[in-house]
Formats: structure tokens, C-alpha cells, sequence
């Protein structure tokens, strides 16, 4: 009995050591605090870009209470990166009818690829309880005809918000 409870013990403590250090989606760090200065995450480098091999890359900060961009533009039947960080606590990225559903945490840079095999519009609540606003934290995603999303340059950036 005792040498049960302490091997059950041992697999509580290790497991959840071994899992809180190294969040399961991405183990790729950044300093949540100087993202808006310089690298990846910069304003200016935010939404949807083309890659030279045709493929988009989508990248958002999410922080209390809202993704920037809210609302990012993708083409359909194209491979798909997201790339997600946050500026202070834990929030969630899920994509209802995909495969994507990563929490996003602050000092890690989550990934997720995707490829969106219909055009629509996918709504996206924040998936973690991240306090008081919480519930009104959300962002869509916008998915269009290959025809209907524009070729990029190399240094072009492109979302759906309305200015
Ligand atoms: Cu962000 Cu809940």
C-alpha cells in the first residue's frame, strides 16, 4: 500500500513538473516584454503573410482582452502556419471545426499549422479564462477563394480589420 501511494505520488510530481516547464504545444521562447519593440511580433509585422513558397503565415498577440489583429485574412486549400504570443497571461487560440487549439502563453511562441479545406468565416473565443474580460475576448478568421487573396510581397501584411 505504502510503496503504491508513493509511486502514484512520484508520477503526480513528475509528470506535472515535467509538463508546467515545457508547455505542449511550442517550446520557443521570447521575452513577452519587449515585443512591441523590435522582432517578430512587432505591429507592423502582425496578420497574414505569403511565404516565397506560397504558403501563409499568421501571426497575432493576444493580451487583456484582445488578439491583434482581430480579424486575419487566409486563403483556402493553402498550407497555414499560426504563429501566437502573449503580452501577459495564459489565453487560448481555437479554431471551432480544425485542428487548431493551442493555449498561448506568455514567454513561449505557440505554432499551429493548418490548412482550411472550406472559405468561410471562423469565429474564435478566447479558450483560457484570462480574468475579468475574458468573455468578451475574440477574433475571427476570415478564409477566402484562392482567386479573392491578394499575392503579397515579401515585406506585405495583410488582415481584415476596418480601419
Ligand atoms: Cu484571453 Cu480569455
Amino acid at each position: 500500500m505504502a510503496g503504491l501511494l508513493t509511486v502514484l505520488m512520484a508520477v503526480v510530481v513528475v509528470t506535472s513538473v515535467m509538463g508546467a516547464i515545457h508547455p505542449p504545444s511550442n517550446v520557443e521562447t521570447i521575452d513577452p516584454t519587449t515585443l512591441h519593440l523590435s522582432g517578430e511580433f512587432v505591429e507592423s509585422n502582425l496578420g497574414t503573410a505569403q511565404e516565397p513558397d506560397g504558403s501563409l503565415t499568421a501571426r497575432l498577440v493576444a493580451d487583456q482582452y484582445a488578439f491583434v489583429p482581430n480579424c486575419v485574412k487566409l486563403a483556402v486549400d493553402t498550407p497555414v502556419k499560426f504563429r501566437l504570443t502573449s503580452v501577459d497571461v495564459v489565453h487560448g487560440f481555437l479554431l471551432p471545426t480544425t485542428n487548431v487549439n493551442t493555449m498561448v502563453v506568455p514567454g513561449y511562441v505557440a505554432e499551429v499549422r493548418t490548412r482550411f479545406t472550406r472559405p468561410g468565416i471562423y469565429r474564435m473565443p478566447c479558450n483560457e479564462f484570462c480574468g475579468n474580460g475574458h468573455h468578451g475576448m475574440w477574433t475571427h478568421v476570415v478564409v477566402v477563394p484562392k482567386q479573392q487573396f491578394p499575392a503579397l510581397a515579401a515585406t506585405e501584411r495583410t488582415s481584415c480589420v476596418q480601419q
